[in-house]
């Protein structure tokens, strides 16, 4: 089978027939959703919006120390699936979410669980950086306060460089940590909303299409830095681009419609996938 790495999501919102039929066929997962290593354990998610259907039995590990990719044509639930890993999804009304999820063996669903330090212990990059409208050294100083993380203004202060360190970003910034972190440029400030995401000291990092707002100079970055922080984190990233679902991750997931189609180490999944919807969607034939 010929391999590219076009990505083709032109028309994928729309069901055709073939879509419908696979919906009904769909026979489950292809692949190993589990992990001998595992930081998160999905089991059985379904997501509703309402009375739709956005997520269908979902089973998948993010193991630690690794950095899993989540691919597929628009519309099919990537987003939906990475909020359940931090319950973002509760802050969206009408949207309900049913099987277990994790968190380093406790159920992150389970009521008397807070979600404010959850959302510290599983952070999230979005597509569009959004620093606070505050200075570069308040926007990574915000959350360690508030979670109380530092207990003085010496330790704060090491932890904003370390942070602003393990972002790559120390060396630009370390001379006008008072400047508006607005003011950087977008590679910049997705690099200081890495930062911010860090400083919090998460096991796992959410990523919803972080570069997707850069130029390549500034993805290439962010790409290096992915693979840096996999030694530290878990991270768990949505991309519409193959090459860089192939650059960064060590496992892909393929979603399709609300399904996870196929799952399995990237290598597989791009050069022999074993779902013929994965192969359709990576040899651009999907859509
Ligand atoms: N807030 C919402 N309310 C209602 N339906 C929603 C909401 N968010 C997403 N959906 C629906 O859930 C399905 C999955 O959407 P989702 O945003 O998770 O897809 P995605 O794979 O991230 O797509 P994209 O690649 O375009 O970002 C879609 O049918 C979408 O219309
Ligand atoms: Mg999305």
């Amino acid at each position: 089978m010929s391999t590219t790495f076009e990505v083709a999501t032109e028309g994928a919102g729309v069901m055709t027939a073939s879509d419908l039929e696979q919906e009904n066929a769909f026979e489950g997962t292809v692949g190993d959703h589990t992990v001998k290593d595992a930081r998160m354990e999905c089991r059985g998610v379904d997501v509703y919006y309402g009375e739709k259907r956005a997520i269908r039995n979902v089973s998948l590990d993010i193991g630690k120390r690794e950095v899993v990719s989540m691919i597929g044509p628009s519309g099919c639930g990537k987003s939906t699936f990475l909020r359940c890993l931090n319950r973002m999804n509760d802050e969206i009304p009408g949207c309900r979410v049913t099987g277990t999820i994790k968190l380093d063996g406790v159920e992150i669903y389970d009521k008397k669980l807070e979600v404010v330090p959850l959302r510290a212990q599983v952070g999230m990059v979005f597509q569009k950086p959004n620093p606070f409208p505050k200075s570069i050294y308040e926007n990574i100083a915000y959350g360690p306060r508030i979670h109380g993380i530092a207990n003085n203004k010496a330790e704060l202060e090491e932890l904003v460089e370390q942070s602003l360190h393990k972002a790559g970003l120390w060396d630009e910034v370390k001379d006008q940590l008072d400047q508006p972190g607005t003011d950087l440029s977008g590679g910049q400030q997705q690099r200081l909303c890495i930062a911010r995401t860090i400083s919090v000291s998460p096991e796992v990092i959410l990523m919803d299409e972080p570069c997707s707002a850069l130029d390549p100079i500034a993805t290439a970055k962010i790409e290096e830095l992915i693979d840096e922080l996999r030694e530290n984190f878990s991270i768990a990233i949505v991309t519409h681009s193959m090459q860089q679902a192939a650059r960064v991750s060590q496992r892909t997931a393929y979603f399709h419609l609300g399904d996870l189609v196929e799952v399995g180490e990237t290598n597989q999944i791009f050069t022999s996938p074993n779902h013929k919807l994965t192969e359709d969607y990576i040899t651009g034939r999907f859509g």
